[in-house]
């Protein structure tokens, strides 16, 4: 099979890619990707001279070179994880999030469908199922109502898929995941920032009362869900999937602080997100029911080796908050 993985030099699609180049030797992977500040070749080092790779720097919203890669590739499926991916710049400038998430989504969909593309699987979030209270999961029957932009720009993202689907009959999956963590995450997301934040000794921001809660999973799993709704499944379906650990950030942080060492005097309580979710849990039982997907590691486990997979690859966090990392969390936190 020939696949076209767009961001694939981000968080999850480089943990994506390097999983199809390990364990699925047949798959020839085109890695779409315009390297934001977000991408970076750095995530797949070993990886980008593999045989069964070619790293293709653009942009998804070039649909000229898209259908150009599907030609030359030929190519059988498109896995979209190509995205602006942080809530707290979609507050900021929500523009970019509407250009990638949705126009881009669209240009992607236009060149599936102009090539008759065999699979389009494009990689959603639960938060475009919007909050929860105390009660209840989001299930894959639970209305859209999404709250940021973010997420606002990825359900949007997902009506145009279905409406491809049911307009032409694109084939299509949708996959909507929790909050991931692991290896290679951009420290601007609660986790890899935290552990960032407390190697250097430096002040924990936590929003508003630190009760918020997230179901992590950790990202290998997600990636293995992917593979599993790609190659097993009819088209037009739509798969939750969740790690079943819901925890507060509060929790999260204490067990980070507790792995290094350091003191809960580091966490500082600071001015809230505006239109925060409380609450994301998800029920993730179509997938294990009907695929036989479940997740390889409990919460612990995720996180020590995550946490060990930072303390070991000091030089790659180095290189990221350098620059313009720097700029960025001043504007975000300087006066917080
Ligand atoms: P990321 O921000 O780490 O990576 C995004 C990648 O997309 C980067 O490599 C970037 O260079 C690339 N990109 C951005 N705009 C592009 C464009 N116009 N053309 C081509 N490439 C472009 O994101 P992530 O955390 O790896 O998330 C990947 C996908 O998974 C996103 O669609 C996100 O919505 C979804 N998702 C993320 C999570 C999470 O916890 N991180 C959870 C569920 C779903
Ligand atoms: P984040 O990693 O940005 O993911 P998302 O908003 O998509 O769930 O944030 C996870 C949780 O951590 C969320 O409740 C916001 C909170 N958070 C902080 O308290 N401090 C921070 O500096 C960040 C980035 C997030």
């Amino acid at each position: 099979m020939n696949i076209i993985v767009t961001g694939g030099a981000g968080f999850i699609g480089s943990n994506f890619v390097r999983m199809i180049l390990d364990e699925h030797k047949g798959t020839y992977v085109v890695n779409l990707d315009s390297l934001t500040y977000a991408g970076n070749l750095g995530n797949l080092e070993g990886y980008i001279d593999n045989k069964n790779h070619k790293f293709v720097k653009g942009d998804i919203c070039d649909g000229r070179l898209v259908e150009k890669l599907i030609d030359e590739h030929k190519i059988d499926a498109i896995v979209n994880f190509a995205a602006e991916s942080h809530v707290d710049r979609s507050l900021v400038d929500p523009g970019v999030f509407i250009d990638t998430n949705v126009t881009g989504t669209l240009t992607l969909l236009k060149a599936a469908l102009e090539k008759n593309i065999g699979r389009f699987l494009q990689v959603s979030t639960d938060e475009v199922y919007g909050s929860l209270g105390e009660e209840g999961m989001f299930t894959e029957q639970t209305p859209i109502s999404p709250n940021s932009p973010y997420s606002a720009s990825k359900a949007a993202a997902d009506h145009l898929v279905c409406a491809f689907g049911h307009s032409w009959g694109l084939k299509y999956n949708i996959t909507r995941c929790s909050n991931n963590y692991g290896q290679y995450q951009f420290p601007e997301k609660m986790i890899p920032l935290m552990i960032n934040n407390a190697l250097n000794g430096k002040d924990l921001p936590m929003y508003g009362d630190g009760l918020y809660v997230r179901d992590w999973l950790y990202v290998y799993d997600h990636c293995t869900a992917i593979w599993k709704v790609l190659t097993e499944t009819e088209p037009g379906t739509i798969y939750n999937v969740g790690g079943n650990n819901e925890k507060t950030n509060l929790a999260v942080v204490n067990f980070i602080l507790d792995r290094l060492g350091k003191d809960t005097s580091l966490i500082k309580h600071v001015k809230d997100r505006p239109g925060h979710d409380r609450r994301y849990a998800i029920d993730s039982t179509k997938i294990m029911t009907e695929l036989k997907w479940a997740p390889s590691v409990n919460f612990e486990e995720g996180m020590s080796k995550t946490i060990d997979w930072y303390l070991q690859n000091k030089k790659w966090l180095e290189t990221i908050v350098s620059g313009d990392y720097q700029k960025y969390y001043d504007s975000m936190y300087a006066n917080r």
